[in-house]
Protein backbone atom coordinates (compact mmCIF):
# COMPACT_ATOMS: atom_id res chain seq x y z
CA UNK A 1 0.00 0.00 0.00
CA UNK A 2 1.70 3.53 -1.02
CA UNK A 3 2.03 5.53 2.00
CA UNK A 4 0.14 8.59 0.83
CA UNK A 5 -2.72 6.84 0.34
CA UNK A 6 -2.84 6.04 3.61
CA UNK A 7 -5.84 7.60 5.71
CA UNK A 8 -6.20 7.61 9.91
CA UNK A 9 -9.19 7.58 11.78
CA UNK A 10 -8.61 8.64 15.65
CA UNK A 11 -11.45 6.71 17.54
CA UNK A 12 -13.02 9.15 19.59
CA UNK A 13 -13.85 6.00 22.21
CA UNK A 14 -10.75 7.10 23.90
CA UNK A 15 -11.57 10.99 24.01
CA UNK A 16 -12.91 12.95 26.81
CA UNK A 17 -16.78 12.89 26.75
CA UNK A 18 -16.87 15.71 28.58
CA UNK A 19 -15.04 17.82 26.06
CA UNK A 20 -16.17 16.08 22.50
CA UNK A 21 -15.99 19.66 20.38
CA UNK A 22 -12.84 20.18 21.60
CA UNK A 23 -11.00 16.94 21.15
CA UNK A 24 -12.66 16.40 17.52
CA UNK A 25 -11.14 20.13 17.15
CA UNK A 26 -7.99 19.54 18.72
CA UNK A 27 -7.83 16.04 16.68
CA UNK A 28 -8.81 17.56 13.30
CA UNK A 29 -5.91 20.23 13.67
CA UNK A 30 -3.48 17.27 14.15
CA UNK A 31 -4.40 16.28 10.31
CA UNK A 32 -6.81 13.42 11.18
CA UNK A 33 -8.52 11.89 8.16
CA UNK A 34 -11.69 10.60 9.32
CA UNK A 35 -13.15 10.53 12.83
CA UNK A 36 -14.27 7.27 13.77
CA UNK A 37 -17.29 6.68 16.52
CA UNK A 38 -17.80 3.64 17.77
CA UNK A 39 -21.36 2.76 18.54
CA UNK A 40 -22.12 -0.36 20.91
CA UNK A 41 -25.05 -1.59 22.28
CA UNK A 42 -24.21 -4.02 25.33
CA UNK A 43 -26.03 -6.66 23.39
CA UNK A 44 -23.75 -7.29 19.90
CA UNK A 45 -20.71 -6.37 22.58
CA UNK A 46 -20.53 -5.81 26.17
CA UNK A 47 -20.43 -2.48 26.35
CA UNK A 48 -22.54 0.88 25.40
CA UNK A 49 -21.36 3.67 24.15
CA UNK A 50 -23.12 6.26 22.01
CA UNK A 51 -26.11 6.75 19.94
CA UNK A 52 -27.50 9.06 16.89
CA UNK A 53 -28.05 11.95 19.49
CA UNK A 54 -23.84 12.35 19.70
CA UNK A 55 -23.38 11.80 16.53
CA UNK A 56 -25.70 14.39 15.34
CA UNK A 57 -23.92 16.69 17.79
CA UNK A 58 -19.96 15.65 16.51
CA UNK A 59 -21.43 16.36 12.66
CA UNK A 60 -21.91 19.64 14.10
CA UNK A 61 -18.40 19.95 14.80
CA UNK A 62 -16.58 17.96 12.58
CA UNK A 63 -15.41 18.51 9.21
CA UNK A 64 -13.71 15.27 8.50
CA UNK A 65 -16.08 12.12 7.76
CA UNK A 66 -17.88 10.28 10.44
CA UNK A 67 -16.70 6.54 10.13
CA UNK A 68 -19.72 5.05 12.22
CA UNK A 69 -18.68 1.59 13.60
CA UNK A 70 -21.69 -0.41 14.69
CA UNK A 71 -21.59 -2.78 17.04
CA UNK A 72 -24.86 -3.58 17.56
CA UNK A 73 -27.69 -6.21 17.26
CA UNK A 74 -30.46 -5.45 14.30
CA UNK A 75 -28.41 -2.88 12.86
CA UNK A 76 -31.29 -2.24 10.22
CA UNK A 77 -33.18 -0.86 12.76
CA UNK A 78 -30.57 2.04 13.69
CA UNK A 79 -29.20 2.78 10.25
CA UNK A 80 -31.71 5.43 9.04
CA UNK A 81 -30.91 7.47 12.56
CA UNK A 82 -27.34 7.20 12.01
CA UNK A 83 -27.54 8.13 8.45
CA UNK A 84 -29.62 10.92 9.49
CA UNK A 85 -27.37 12.13 12.29
CA UNK A 86 -24.36 12.88 9.50
CA UNK A 87 -22.76 9.26 9.25
CA UNK A 88 -20.51 9.29 6.37
CA UNK A 89 -19.39 5.71 6.45
CA UNK A 90 -22.09 3.20 8.31
CA UNK A 91 -19.74 -0.13 9.16
CA UNK A 92 -22.00 -3.31 10.17
CA UNK A 93 -20.89 -6.29 11.61
CA UNK A 94 -21.28 -9.18 9.21
CA UNK A 95 -22.20 -10.98 12.52
CA UNK A 96 -25.38 -9.21 12.97
CA UNK A 97 -26.56 -9.10 9.76
CA UNK A 98 -29.64 -11.59 8.97
CA UNK A 99 -29.10 -10.47 5.19
CA UNK A 100 -26.27 -8.41 4.47
CA UNK A 101 -26.68 -7.53 1.10
CA UNK A 102 -30.24 -5.75 2.16
CA UNK A 103 -28.65 -3.99 4.83
CA UNK A 104 -25.29 -2.91 2.73
CA UNK A 105 -28.37 -1.76 0.12
CA UNK A 106 -30.05 -0.10 3.25
CA UNK A 107 -27.21 2.06 4.10
CA UNK A 108 -26.46 3.31 0.79
CA UNK A 109 -30.35 4.49 -0.02
CA UNK A 110 -29.55 6.23 3.44
CA UNK A 111 -27.23 8.32 1.46
CA UNK A 112 -23.84 6.72 2.81
CA UNK A 113 -20.79 4.82 2.46
CA UNK A 114 -21.12 1.11 3.20
CA UNK A 115 -18.79 -0.82 5.49
CA UNK A 116 -18.52 -4.69 6.54
CA UNK A 117 -17.02 -6.15 9.67
CA UNK A 118 -15.66 -9.32 11.14
CA UNK A 119 -15.01 -10.21 14.38
CA UNK A 120 -11.78 -12.13 15.01
CA UNK A 121 -13.43 -15.44 14.99
CA UNK A 122 -15.14 -14.69 12.09
CA UNK A 123 -13.55 -16.60 8.73
CA UNK A 124 -12.85 -13.87 6.51
CA UNK A 125 -14.04 -16.00 3.33
CA UNK A 126 -17.41 -14.65 5.25
CA UNK A 127 -17.43 -10.82 3.71
CA UNK A 128 -15.72 -11.76 -0.09
CA UNK A 129 -19.07 -12.29 -1.35
CA UNK A 130 -20.11 -8.28 -0.55
CA UNK A 131 -16.72 -7.02 -1.74
CA UNK A 132 -17.91 -5.49 -4.72
CA UNK A 133 -20.63 -3.48 -3.25
CA UNK A 134 -18.82 -2.16 -0.15
CA UNK A 135 -17.04 1.21 0.06
CA UNK A 136 -14.96 -0.30 3.13
CA UNK A 137 -13.74 -3.29 4.42
CA UNK A 138 -12.95 -3.43 8.26
CA UNK A 139 -10.36 -6.21 9.74
CA UNK A 140 -10.92 -6.46 13.58
CA UNK A 141 -7.69 -6.63 15.27
CA UNK A 142 -9.09 -6.69 18.70
CA UNK A 143 -12.41 -8.30 19.91
CA UNK A 144 -14.55 -5.68 19.66
CA UNK A 145 -15.97 -3.78 23.05
CA UNK A 146 -13.07 -1.54 24.33
CA UNK A 147 -10.35 0.73 23.44
CA UNK A 148 -7.03 -0.09 24.82
CA UNK A 149 -6.57 -3.61 23.72
CA UNK A 150 -3.72 -5.73 22.44
CA UNK A 151 -3.32 -5.93 18.26
CA UNK A 152 -3.46 -9.84 17.34
CA UNK A 153 -0.91 -9.97 14.82
CA UNK A 154 -2.65 -13.80 13.81
CA UNK A 155 -5.37 -10.85 12.32
CA UNK A 156 -2.61 -10.04 9.32
CA UNK A 157 -3.25 -12.70 6.61
CA UNK A 158 -6.86 -11.44 6.90
CA UNK A 159 -5.62 -7.64 5.53
CA UNK A 160 -3.56 -9.40 2.99
CA UNK A 161 -6.52 -11.79 1.88
CA UNK A 162 -8.48 -8.78 1.28
CA UNK A 163 -5.89 -7.03 -0.55
CA UNK A 164 -5.46 -9.47 -2.94
CA UNK A 165 -9.12 -9.85 -3.22
CA UNK A 166 -9.39 -6.05 -3.96
CA UNK A 167 -6.28 -5.53 -6.23
CA UNK A 168 -7.61 -8.63 -8.44
CA UNK A 169 -11.02 -7.37 -8.48
CA UNK A 170 -9.79 -3.60 -8.76
CA UNK A 171 -12.33 -2.81 -6.58
CA UNK A 172 -12.66 0.61 -5.06
CA UNK A 173 -13.55 -0.72 -1.54
CA UNK A 174 -11.07 0.97 1.10
CA UNK A 175 -9.50 -1.74 3.32
CA UNK A 176 -9.67 -0.40 7.14
CA UNK A 177 -7.61 -2.20 10.35
CA UNK A 178 -9.51 -1.30 13.84
CA UNK A 179 -7.72 -2.35 17.25
CA UNK A 180 -4.43 -1.94 18.72
CA UNK A 181 -3.04 0.09 16.28
CA UNK A 182 0.18 2.13 17.55
CA UNK A 183 3.81 2.72 16.67
CA UNK A 184 4.75 -1.57 16.79
CA UNK A 185 1.60 -2.53 14.95
CA UNK A 186 1.00 0.06 12.57
CA UNK A 187 3.28 -1.10 9.52
CA UNK A 188 2.52 -4.80 9.85
CA UNK A 189 -0.61 -3.32 8.86
CA UNK A 190 0.35 -1.61 6.20
CA UNK A 191 2.14 -3.34 5.14
CA UNK A 192 -0.38 -6.52 4.88
CA UNK A 193 -2.91 -4.23 2.86
CA UNK A 194 -4.81 -1.97 5.43
CA UNK A 195 -5.15 1.51 3.47
CA UNK A 196 -7.26 3.38 6.80
CA UNK A 197 -5.96 2.64 9.74
CA UNK A 198 -8.70 3.16 12.93
CA UNK A 199 -6.21 4.46 16.10
CA UNK A 200 -7.68 5.32 19.55
CA UNK A 201 -5.45 4.44 22.46
CA UNK A 202 -2.15 5.45 20.46
CA UNK A 203 -3.72 8.89 20.06
CA UNK A 204 -5.93 9.89 22.82
CA UNK A 205 -4.34 7.97 25.46
CA UNK A 206 -0.82 10.60 24.67
CA UNK A 207 -0.33 13.73 26.39
CA UNK A 208 -0.04 15.45 22.64
CA UNK A 209 -2.52 13.72 20.59
CA UNK A 210 -1.69 16.08 17.62
CA UNK A 211 1.75 14.99 18.08
CA UNK A 212 0.91 11.17 18.61
CA UNK A 213 -0.88 11.10 15.45
CA UNK A 214 2.02 12.76 13.06
CA UNK A 215 4.40 10.02 14.89
CA UNK A 216 1.68 7.27 14.03
CA UNK A 217 1.68 8.69 9.97
CA UNK A 218 5.29 9.11 10.08
CA UNK A 219 5.58 5.44 11.06
CA UNK A 220 2.71 4.10 8.59
CA UNK A 221 5.02 5.84 5.61
CA UNK A 222 8.47 4.11 6.90
C1 LIG B 1 -13.04 -1.62 19.63
C2 LIG B 1 -13.26 -0.43 18.75
C3 LIG B 1 -12.01 0.26 18.34
C4 LIG B 1 -11.23 0.87 19.46
C5 LIG B 1 -9.84 1.16 18.99
O1 LIG B 1 -14.24 -2.27 19.82
O2 LIG B 1 -13.92 -0.81 17.57
O3 LIG B 1 -12.31 1.26 17.36
O4 LIG B 1 -11.79 2.06 19.93
O5 LIG B 1 -9.11 1.60 20.07
P1 LIG B 1 -7.56 1.23 20.25
O6 LIG B 1 -6.87 1.87 19.10
O7 LIG B 1 -7.24 1.83 21.57
O8 LIG B 1 -7.46 -0.27 20.21
ZN1 LIG C 1 -14.08 0.69 15.92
Amino acid sequence: MKAKNVLIAPSILSADFARLSDEVKRIERAGADWLHVDVMDGHFVPNLTIGPVVVKWLKKYATAPLDVHLMIDNPDKYIPAFAKAGSSFLTVHWEACTHPKKTIDLIKKCGCKAGMTIRPKTPVQKIAPYLKYLDLALVMTVEPGFGGQSFMPDMLPKLQWLRQRISQGKLSCRLEVDGGINLDTVLPAVQAGADVLVAGNAVFGEPNAGRALKKLRQRAMS
